[in-house]
């Protein structure tokens, strides 16, 4: 079984999977919590890259492909060993967040940014994706510290950008509507907690 964990920042996908972990791991499931970008070596030195803030000149393109980049050798590395000996892979963003940040938020095309990616992947999607969604502006107030200074104009540059992907989401789960489930990541830790094991559950005894 794999699990995607996705929405936009803050929404609280690092917060969940890590309590779905701890949770299935208590219920004597076997899993692997990994992210993306990253989860091995290789990949993180490809993160590095991408989210170093002295690489103002990093064309979209090559952004869009080193995640790509970054996803296939986590994929073979990490994921595809694991689904093999049947654990349940946790993974913090997949394929979904390529498509919404980069196909959605800036501008790149959903379909092409997905091309690049079915060759990364094999076209392997995920089984389960649980698409945190909230306010993009309550998100970014999650992880902003100084919540109380004034807003300026990058923050509403992020803000529009955060929309786009925020609705990008949203009609990739309208797409696929078996494998993609909306939590409403609003609700508190717990609720929201709730809410996705049990989505999580149901699909576990579903494949039986
Ligand atoms: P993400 O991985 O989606 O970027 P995190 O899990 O890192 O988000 O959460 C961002 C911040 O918001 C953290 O400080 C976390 O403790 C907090 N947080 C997560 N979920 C909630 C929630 N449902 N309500 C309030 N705060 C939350
Ligand atoms: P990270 O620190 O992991 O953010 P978060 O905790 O919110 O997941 O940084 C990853 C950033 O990279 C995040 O802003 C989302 C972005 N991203 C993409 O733009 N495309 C992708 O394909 C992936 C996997 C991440």
């Amino acid at each position: 079984m794999f699990i995607s964990f996705e929405g936009i920042d803050g929404s609280g996908k690092s917060t969940i999977a890590k309590m779905v972990d701890e949770r299935l791991r208590k219920e004597g499931y076997q899993t692997v919590l990994t992210r993306e970008p990253g989860g091995v070596k290789i990949a993180e030195d490809i993160r590095a890259i991408i989210l170093d803030r002295n690489n103002t000149n990093l064309d979209d393109h090559t952004e869009a492909l080193l995640f790509a980049a970054a996803r296939r050798q986590h994929l073979k590395e990490r994921i595809l060993p694991a689904l093999k000996e049947n654990k349940i892979v946790l993974c913090d963003r997949f394929v979904d967040s390529s498509l919404a940040y980069q196909g959605g938020g800036k501008h790149l095309g959903v379909d092409e940014v997905y091309s690049i990616n079915i060759f990364a992947t094999d076209n392997l999607l995920p089984d389960l994706t649980l698409l945190y969604d909230m306010d993009p502006k309550d998100a970014l107030k999650r992880i902003d510290k100084n919540k109380n200074r004034e807003v300026n104009r990058l923050d509403l540059e992020k803000l529009s950008f955060y929309n786009t992907a925020r609705e990008t989401f949203l009609d990739l789960a309208k797409k696929y509507p078996k494998r993609i489930k909306i939590v409403d990541a609003s609700k508190s830790i717990n609720e929201v907690f709730e809410d996705s094991i049990k989505i999580i559950e149901e699909k576990l005894h579903e494949s039986k």
